[in-house]
């Protein structure tokens, strides 16, 4: 017989039909003559009841003493159940244990601090939270996809091994087939016109420049993959490898981008609200009281538009005081964008036109030649949850900017020939799935709303 899961074995009507199902055991109750084992299979954040009995053949010798984690499958009857909380159990005919767990198995108690469970991240996937969040994750990334497509975006595939530094930031893991202790050297210095590649490479922090070469040709594209920072930043905000999407399109605007960056977000939180249905309720339940309502609202309400200048004004209107200094041309921090969406606007924000020395050489210089067309989608509760612009699309500004940045314009170059060959007004943006994945559930820090995190210090698995 093949096995049903549980997600759709407790939405049929129980009629005393016989089923298969198989999954792990999360608690068991003793009665006189019979035991409850609660099973979960991580369909579901739900559990399923099933009923072994004492005449069981293997009740005495194993059922009766089964420990927490085992795996089970099971054989019986799915009938209504009396008990409170669930609609139907499964009165078992037959028990087969898979796989024992003896009383070490370290998830024993309902709950245990998220710290702890980093421990043991080969296991976390079995709390109720972390396969909750994982099934968030997974459902997120469809609807990234489906969004997408339905508007006609070709997901292009964009390297992951890169000679350019998208943002220009230097925060890069170099990639080498060099034995560092035995690298040839030039001058001094490591001489990786030898190395696998012929030239300096790393891991991409952003598919987005590749991802403009696309679009250039195919309209409207997006990248979803992998990205990887070097930057020491100990936060609940950020991970050295992480998951960012970024859609790109030519013969658009700033003000086109911010409309997609809005539409797409609506979108996911209708989505979660829709089609995560039982885990958001769990989130709603035990991680942060209120998540449902607020996607709600979220999901419903427009997207308030500010420009840098008058954030900053807002800012220093608000008698606060902040740690970081407010001052026109420094750039926003955590504590500035939290007061911006939560107190002042109260409602997503997109900011827009930051000042030129702040942000990346590839954003399109506004006429004013201070600010560039950059946006910043900032949420309640976590901050900045998109960055994107609208690219510079003349070789000559372009150029001016590289030398500004001090890039080698050189490494560019393909880069710079995509501005003298059918250039055009274009613009993208990037979101980190983890940030979207922690504001739609609540959870604190980013380090668990992915299975296995990668940050200073940390990269076990
Ligand atoms: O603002 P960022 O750095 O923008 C880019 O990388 C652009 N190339 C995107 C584009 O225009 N195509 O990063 C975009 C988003 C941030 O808003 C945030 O959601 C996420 O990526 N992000 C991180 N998430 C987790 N850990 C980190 N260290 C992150 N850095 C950025």
């Amino acid at each position: 017989m093949q096995r049903t899961r549980i997600r759709i074995l407790l939405g049929e009507s129980p009629q005393g039909q016989k089923v298969r199902l198989a999954g792990w055991l999360r608690t068991r109750r003793d009665a006189r003559d019979f035991s409850f084992l609660e099973i979960n299979d991580g369909s579901t954040i739900k559990n399923i009841q099933v009923i072994a009995s004492a005449e069981l053949s293997n009740y005495e010798s194993t059922l009766r003493h089964l420990g927490v984690g085992a795996s089970l499958a099971v054989e019986g009857e799915l009938a209504a159940s009396a008990g409170k909380g669930q609609s139907s159990e499964v009165r078992a005919s037959r028990v087969e244990v898979l796989g024992g767990a003896d009383s070490e198995f370290p998830i024993q108690k309902k709950r245990h601090s998220f710290e702890f469970l980093r421990e043991i991240a080969h296991l976390r996937p079995r709390t109720n939270t972390l396969s909750a969040v994982l099934r968030l994750r997974s459902r997120l990334s469809f609807a990234i996809h489906d969004f997408f497509q339905q508007r006609d975006f070709h997901y292009i595939h964009t390297p992951i091994i890169t000679g350019n530094d998208c943002e220009g930031a230097g925060q890069m893991f170099r990639v080498t087939a060099f034995d560092p202790d035995q690298a040839p050297r030039r001058d001094g210095k490591i001489d990786y016109a030898q190395d696998f590649f012929g030239l300096p490479v790393h891991l991409t922090v952003s598919g987005q420049l590749a991802g403009e070469a696309c679009a250039l040709a195919l309209g409207d594209i997006y990248t979803f993959g992998p990205t990887f920072r070097a930057e020491n930043s100990n936060t609940s905000r950020h991970l050295a490898e992480f998951w960012m999407v970024e859609p790109e399109m030519a013969f658009a605007t700033l003000e086109d981008d911010a409309a997609l960056a809005e539409d797409f977000l609506r979108h996911l939180f209708r989505f979660a609200l829709e089609q995560c249905r039982d885990d958001m309720e769990f989130f709603n339940k035990w991680i942060d009281p209120g998540a449902i309502q607020r996607l709600e609202s979220l999901a419903a309400s427009s997207f308030a538009r500010l420009t840098y200048t008058e954030a900053i004004a807002a800012l220093k209107k608000s008698g606060r005081s902040f740690e970081f200094p407010v001052e026109w041309g420094r750039d926003l921090q955590s504590e500035h964008e939290r007061y911006l969406t939560e107190e002042y606007a109260r409602q997503p924000l997109i900011v827009v036109d930051y000042p030129r020395e702040i942000k990346a050489f590839y954003m399109k210089l506004n006429d004013d030649g201070k600010t560039v067309r950059a946006m910043d989608v900032l949420a309640p509760g976590i901050g900045e949850i998109i960055g994107g612009s609208e690219r510079e699309d003349r070789v000559d500004v372009l150029t001016d900017r590289m030398h500004e940045f001090q890039l080698n314009t050189a490494e560019y170059r393909w880069y710079l020939e995509l501005r003298r060959w059918g250039s055009t007004p274009h613009a993208g943006f990037g979101l980190g799935l983890e940030r979207l994945v922690q504001f739609i559930s609540g959870m604190e820090n980013i380090r668990d709303v992915i299975p296995f995190p990668r940050t200073p210090g940390h990269a076990r698995y």
